[in-house]
């Protein structure tokens, strides 16, 4: 609930702050009152899809931290000068994305696909006697999981160690005062140990190689070129963590939605084709990621304000995807929609290397769950949710259903 008396200088706060975090959209409507507004901080949260959208492609912006003053996630402040490409420009930029799409290639993700249904349904299966289950804890965490590890080559015994790192660092995503010191060194902590496990798994695949991607990165055949030691560490740990911690979101969110909205999920199960603009829709209407953060590289004048050289700014893409001068009816969760370019995905140079994966393994967990669940409710709504709030989505998700029949969705 928005409380009256917070001036506008001061809602990206309240954002950031845990009690906000399962329904932050009320505060988002009104940052959008002014597109472009300075915080009591100085950062410049950005709000409007126009305006996110310019950004979003705009050379003038970086999401190189070491190029701001007040560098925006803890994480780079203190990490190896080798930060993952996802925080560096071009020309760097370009260079390593390109190395990287090479051998992350829909191929490779397609070829998940069997596997992925197969994991569902084991997921699914063992829930069969107990009429009840965490969609975080027995599904959507656990499949990401599984799925990244398999492509990367990290063995499956090692993955529970990485569950504890990766959820550390990505706190660092949040602004750095929004976190606590044992917080900022628990990050710094699990970036060490994460980087310590990845130079032995490189090296092992370098002597001995596998059909995974660690072994082609190694190789580094590829006539563009190779990626120096540091770049191969830093792009290793950034898919690892990208791949733990957001498809979770986007699944828990998909079947929130569905639960809050019974009228579409038996629109669903009627009509299973529906499963992929609804995962597009949940992408728009409760996106995993709400915002990211960048610097300025020059003065920028947007929406009559000039965000100065320097300047963080916060592209809030979960309010751009509520704005209603960009979507009819923004609050409506309408998967039936046209024209839904949302921004779940980011847009732009950026833009996810991941969003492939991400979907297939979306579209087959809720196939799964709108054919086979009969009868499936909420028990507590809203959830209990995790801390970040970049990275949103709940801790659990517990759900009843009736019972879980054996429908083949090969
Ligand atoms: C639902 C799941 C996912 C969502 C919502 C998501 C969202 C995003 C967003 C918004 C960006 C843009 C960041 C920016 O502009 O700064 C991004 C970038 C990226 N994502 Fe994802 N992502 C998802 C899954 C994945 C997965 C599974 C992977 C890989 C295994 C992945 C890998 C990446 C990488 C490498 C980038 C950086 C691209 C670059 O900087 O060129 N993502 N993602």
């Amino acid at each position: 609930m928005v409380q009256a008396r917070v001036t506008p200088k001061k809602l990206f706060a309240q954002v950031l702050d845990p009690v906000s975090r399962a329904n932050p959209y009320p505060i988002y409507a009104r940052l959008r009152e002014i597109p472009v507004s300075e915080q009591e901080d100085g950062t410049y949260v950005v709000s409007t899809y126009r305006e996110i959208n310019l950004l979003l492609h705009d050379p003038r912006i970086s999401s190189d931290e070491r190029k701001s003053a007040r560098p925006a996630s803890a994480l780079t402040a203190t990490a190896a000068a080798t930060p993952p490409f996802i925080f560096t420009d071009p020309p760097l930029h370009t260079q390593l994305r390109r190395l990287i799409r090479h051998q992350f290639t829909p191929q490779r993700i397609l070829a998940l696909q069997e596997q992925i249904k197969q994991e569902v349904k084991a997921l699914l299966d063992a829930r069969k006697h107990q009429h009840q289950l965490d969609v975080v804890q027995d599904i959507a965490y656990p499949l990401p999981v599984m799925i990244i590890c398999q492509l990367l080559g990290v063995p499956r015994e090692d993955e529970p160690r990485f569950r504890g790192w990766s959820s550390a660092m990505v706190r660092t995503l949040d602004p750095t005062e929004s976190l606590s010191e044992t917080e900022v060194q628990q990050a710094e902590q699990s970036r060490t140990q994460m980087h310590a496990y990845m130079q032995q798994l490189c090296e092992a695949r370098r002597m001995q190689p596998q059909d995974d991607l660690c072994s082609e990165l190694v190789a580094g055949d590829d006539p563009d070129g190779r990626l120096s030691e540091a770049d191969l560490l830093a792009t290793m740990e950034l898919l690892l963590i990208a791949g733990h911690e957001t498809t979770v979101n986007l699944i828990t969110n998909s079947m929130l939605a569905l639960l809050r909205h019974p009228e579409v999920f038996d629109q669903l199960q009627r009509n299973p084709a529906l499963v992929i603009p609804t995962v597009e829709e949940v992408l728009r209407y409760d996106p995993p990621v709400q915002f990211r953060t960048r610097t300025t590289l020059a003065d920028i004048p947007l929406a009559g304000v000039t965000i100065p050289q320097g300047g963080r700014v916060v592209l809030l893409l979960a309010s751009g995807n509520h704005d209603p001068a960009r979507f009819v009816d923004p609050d409506r969760f309408w998967p039936e929609r046209k024209d839904n370019e949302h921004f779940g995905f980011g847009s732009g140079d950026h833009y996810c290397l991941g969003a492939p994966l991400a979907r297939l393994e979306a579209v087959i967990a809720l196939k799964a769950f709108s054919q086979r669940l009969d009868g499936p409710r909420l028990v507590t709504d809203p959830p209990p949710y995790r801390s970040n709030a970049a990275l949103r989505g709940p801790e659990h998700l517990q759900i009843t259903f009736e019972h879980l029949n054996n429908k083949d969705l090969s």
